[in-house]
């Protein structure tokens, strides 16, 4: 039932994907239904050259035969499909619980427009509920732990702070070869000013907070696919 739901919203992406199209792919598992439904354009003739946000959705595009480049060859890229965790009413969103958020914001900020995808579980009044990702250095952890938790107590955020492990209790490290610390705010009244913060402490890489960088989102229901637009500024 969530996997066709993912799969309605990544569809409705697609129609926003017209030939000869730069995207970015996102990550995670409502946009690997983005890149199926375009690996199976791809392979009917369907033009386009994208740049993958994960080696994971890497793997999965050039599977597909889906054309790859990189941000050093390409300028800009049209339009990136990504998933989200959280989206609020402006469609600012928390991404990253599958790890690749400084790839993704990356690749979102070097694109004209961001679309996401997503069930309508995603939706929130307010960012937070959902724990925050932070991509971290290894060098100095404790001393940018201790920050970051700093930065909580003035945001609010006392639910904790947790270094992301796998299944197997290793540390979990990004594709940049980082370390993610979740941290737990509840509710994150202030998203810019939290996102100041975080980027001021010098052992944080990047953060989950992608705040008006999306425009779009195709949010999936059991009564159809809803369009979620940004109120123009
Ligand atoms: C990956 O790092 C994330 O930002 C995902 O895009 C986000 O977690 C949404 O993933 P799902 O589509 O699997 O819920």
């Amino acid at each position: 039932m969530n996997e066709n739901l993912k799969r309605q919203a990544a569809a409705m992406a697609l129609t926003q994907v017209q030939s000869g199209m730069r995207l970015g792919l996102g990550t995670g598992s409502t946009a690997w239904h983005f890149v199926d439904l375009l690996g199976q354009q791809v392979a009917a003739g369907f033009d386009c050259l994208c740049v993958p946000t994960s080696e994971a959705t890497a793997r999965q595009a050039k599977s597909l035969g889906i054309p790859l480049s990189d941000l050093e060859t390409l300028d800009r890229l049209d339009l990136t499909v990504d998933g989200a965790d959280e989206i609020d009413p402006a469609l600012n969103l928390i991404k990253g619980a599958g790890g690749a958020l400084l790839r993704e914001k990356i690749v979102a900020d070097a694109s004209d427009a961001m679309i996401v995808i997503a069930d309508a579980s995603k939706l929130v009044e307010t960012l937070g509920k959902f724990p925050l990702p932070i991509e971290v250095n290894r060098f100095g952890l404790g001393a940018t732990q201790r920050a970051i938790a700093d930065v909580m107590v003035t945001h609010g955020g006392e639910g904790g702070l947790r270094l992301r492990a796998t299944a197997s209790g290793d540390n979990y490290v990004t594709d940049g070869g980082h370390l993610i610390l979740d941290a737990f705010f509840g509710r994150i009244s202030q998203p810019e000013a939290l996102s100041r913060d975080l980027l001021d402490i010098a052992g944080v890489v990047q953060h989950g907070l992608f705040l008006k960088m999306c425009r779009r989102a195709y949010v999936a229901t059991p009564d159809g696919v809803r369009t979620l637009l940004a109120a123009e500024e």
